[in-house]
């Protein structure tokens, strides 16, 4: 080849292929210049045209077209042999990949072939959930003299792992998991070989025990021996795939987004079901100590816990709010169906964005009829204690609470109990000081933080007892011995904090119209709740259980907001 003349421009010059490399279209590099013509040519350059010129510096100099240096030749030199064995390494990788790609499709295409039949001599198999156990339904073959049932199972690809020619499968659907195996042609067929998580397939085959060592759910594995994915019941792949929308690595707020991908894992769907127990357990409980159930309204025209936290809207001509609390009405049971209780939403326009605050939350509220503060306590420890009892009387509720919680322990009764007197007190004593960062004293609200510490510290649940009427509820009764304070209660959880709150209503009528006129409410919207002072009134009291905060304390989540189905807090109403 002639030697030919390159230019290199380093102000002006490009690298791009529209450039000859000639004077009028110089390249701007060496390196490129090298590349595109190899190393035997002449090659000139030049510096700045448009640039800063140094003071005293020759500028025409700068415009003058110089033979390279020996050392930037050399630099050339080397730069443009890495840069051919990179793209000659590319272009073996595509090779490579367009090869792989044409093994693939001739494999699926092949894997198209196969068709598979159910092998109608097998016996008929009987429909089951993943979680049933029961040998009176099923029994587990041993792989060679025993049998076990022919089952058909549907169910979502949980996952997927491929070892040579065998294929396991952990199957989900709601009720549990199973391990599946597809040998010979099942592991083979075009929807095997492509198969996604979170795929529905419906399977059936032979359960047998898993191989001794061997780990299962169940301690079971399913042998299939035909399954079917019907049109449309394949879930997307690649980008789209699950796993590339919700992993463990994945922001909360996303996670939140995608609420309905994340109900799907194994932690949250663990929440959910065991949140189920718990409710169930409430209201076995509940009728356990003759308690009924009622169902008060969600839209009301009068506050509970104070007007910052309403929720209002507008109810045709009139202004209405969501409802804080059930309990004014739960009280209005109590004559004509004796002790009540209800579980529905509360709502409370929080503005704050803590870890244990919602702005709609499912209340656990009960009212009891002709009871003392000592009664109420009782019956209060009786009632979670018991919930707890029956909800790990469920096998699989019980392991997936230690899944979520491996250290949970029943709490150990007496719950502690300490007038708020005495946490003052005990605060003072372990230097927590109060929101203004002073010692605490008589009439501070306790903040969340000092709460929280002063919960995990002692360790166990509390019952803290008689907080001053100033910063109650207009409706807790006085204490007789200090009537500064109120026959009101809130149980603190280790990790969450309050959990419950509750009290004695005042009951007499003259006390509830001062306590009215204290707090700035107009009575005459209450006529319904202070009638109940009219018409038969009664000591009683009740309490308000946040059941975001009992399961976050029970399955040991950070938030409230993992707690709930799709939460809702300030700034988030989606999905
Ligand atoms: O202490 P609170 O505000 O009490 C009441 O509403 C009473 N009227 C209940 C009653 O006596 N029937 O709320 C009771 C419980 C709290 O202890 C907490 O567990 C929960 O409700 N709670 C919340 N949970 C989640 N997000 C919020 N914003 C909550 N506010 C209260």
């Amino acid at each position: 080849m002639a030697e030919a003349t390159y230019y290199i421009d380093e102000d002006v010059g490009q690298d791009i292929s529209t450039q000859t490399g000639a004077d009028d279209l110089p390249y701007k590099t060496l390196g490129f210049a090298v590349l595109t013509h190899g190393d035997s040519h002449k090659f000139l350059s030049r510096k700045s045209l448009t640039g800063d010129i140094p003071e005293g510096s020759d500028a025409s100099a700068r415009l003058e077209w110089k033979p390279v240096a020996k050392a930037a030749m050399k630099k050339a030199v080397n730069y443009a042999k890495t840069q051919k064995k990179k793209a000659e390494k590319e272009q073996e990788l595509l090779v490579l990949r367009m090869k792989e790609e044409a093994d693939r499709k001739k494999v699926l295409d092949e894997a198209k072939k196969i068709v598979l039949e159910e092998d109608t001599g097998l016996p008929q198999a009987v429909k089951i959930k993943l979680d049933v156990t029961d040998p009176a339904k099923v029994k587990l073959g041993n792989g060679s003299d025993v049998k076990g049932t022919r089952v058909r199972v549907f169910g979502r690809v949980h996952r997927e792992r491929r070892q040579k020619e065998v294929m396991f499968i952990t199957l989900r659907d709601g009720y549990g998991f199973m391990q599946v195996i597809f040998t010979g042609p099942l592991a083979k067929t075009y929807d095997a070989l492509t198969l996604t998580r979170e795929t529905s397939i419906e399977i059936l085959g032979e359960l047998r025990e898993v191989p001794a060592g061997a780990h299962a759910p169940n301690n079971r594995e399913l042998h299939a021996d035909y399954y079917k994915i019907h049109a449309g019941w394949k879930a997307a792949g690649g980008d789209d795939a699950i796993t590339n929308r919700v992993s463990k690595d994945t922001e909360h707020a996303t996670l939140l987004d995608l609420r309905h991908l994340t109900l799907r894992g194994e932690t949250a769907s663990k929440v959910m079901i065991v949140r189920d127990a718990v409710e169930y357990a409430f209201n076995t409980v509940y009728k356990e100590l003759r308690m009924r159930k009622v169902s008060p309204p969600a839209l009301v025209q009068t506050q509970v816990e104070g007007g910052a936290t309403l929720f209002k809207f507008q109810y045709y001509t009139e202004e209405a709010y969501l409802t804080q609390s059930s309990q004014l009405y739960l009280e209005t049971c109590l004559p004509s169906m004796g002790d009540v209780y209800c579980i529905e939403k509360s709502f409370r326009a929080e503005k704050s964005l803590t870890r244990r605050h919602l702005a709609e939350y499912s209340h656990v509220e009960a009212e009891l009829d002709f009871i003392t503060f000592d009664d109420l306590l009782d019956h209060l420890e009786e009632v979670m204690c018991r919930v707890l009892e029956v909800t790990m009387s469920d096998p699989t509720v019980k392991q997936y609470i230690l899944d979520l919680n491996p250290e949970f322990k029943t709490p150990e009764r007496p719950f502690k109990r300490m007038k708020y007197t005495d946490a003052i007190a005990w605060l003072v004593e372990h230097e927590i000081p109060n929101e203004d960062g002073e010692p605490h004293k008589f009439g501070d609200d306790i903040a969340e933080a000092a709460e929280r510490r002063m919960t995990d510290i002692i360790n166990r649940p509390i019952f803290l007892t008689h907080f001053p009427a100033e910063i109650k509820a207009f409706y807790m009764q006085r204490d007789t011995e200090d009537p500064r304070t109120t026959e009101s209660v809130d149980c603190l959880m280790p990790g969450v904090g309050e959990i419950v709150g509750g009290s004695m209503r005042i009951y007499n009528y003259d006390e509830l119209m001062a306590a009215f006129a204290r707090e700035g409410i107009d009575p005459a919207d209450y006529y319904w709740y202070t009638d109940q002072r009219k018409y038969g009134s009664s000591p009683h009291g009740g309490y308000g259980l946040g059941l975001e905060r009992f399961l976050a304390w029970l399955c040991k989540q950070h938030t409230v907001r993992d707690c709930c189905l799709y939460p809702r807090y300030f700034g988030r109403c989606k999905p």
